[in-house]
């Protein structure tokens, strides 16, 4: 297990999405409510990059075509086929900093 620099927890504020490049993985980390998940940054659709997205609570909504991902878990939500479940990630705040596991 590798832990990865995200930043200051008062750099993402509630609803908002940051991506970070971790061992070569492109990972999204939001903020639902005060607490910090993440998981894979790119669509399984097309290949969107999930933080230019929105996050309505747990829904991350892809910026191309509309499929809801729960960033609590990487499993979709919502879009008309079956898309291919994202990867999620411990994510660890020590001393307000904010990194994630992979
Ligand atoms: S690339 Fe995400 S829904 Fe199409």
């Amino acid at each position: 297990m590798t832990k990865f620099l995200v930043g200051d927890i008062s750099d993402l504020e509630d609803g908002k999405l940051i991506n970070i490049t971790a061992g070569g993985k492109e990972i999204v980390v939001g903020n639902v409510d005060g607490i910090f998940f993440a998981m894979d940054n790119i669509c399984s659709h097309a290949g969107a990059e999930l933080h230019e997205g929105t996050l309505n609570g747990k829904e991350l909504k892809c910026p191309w075509h509309g499929a809801k991902w729960d960033i609590t878990t990487g499993n979709l939500i919502w879009f008309p086929q079956n898309l291919q479940k994202l990867e999620s990630y411990k994510v660890v705040i020590e001393d307000n900093i904010l990194y994630v596991e992979t």
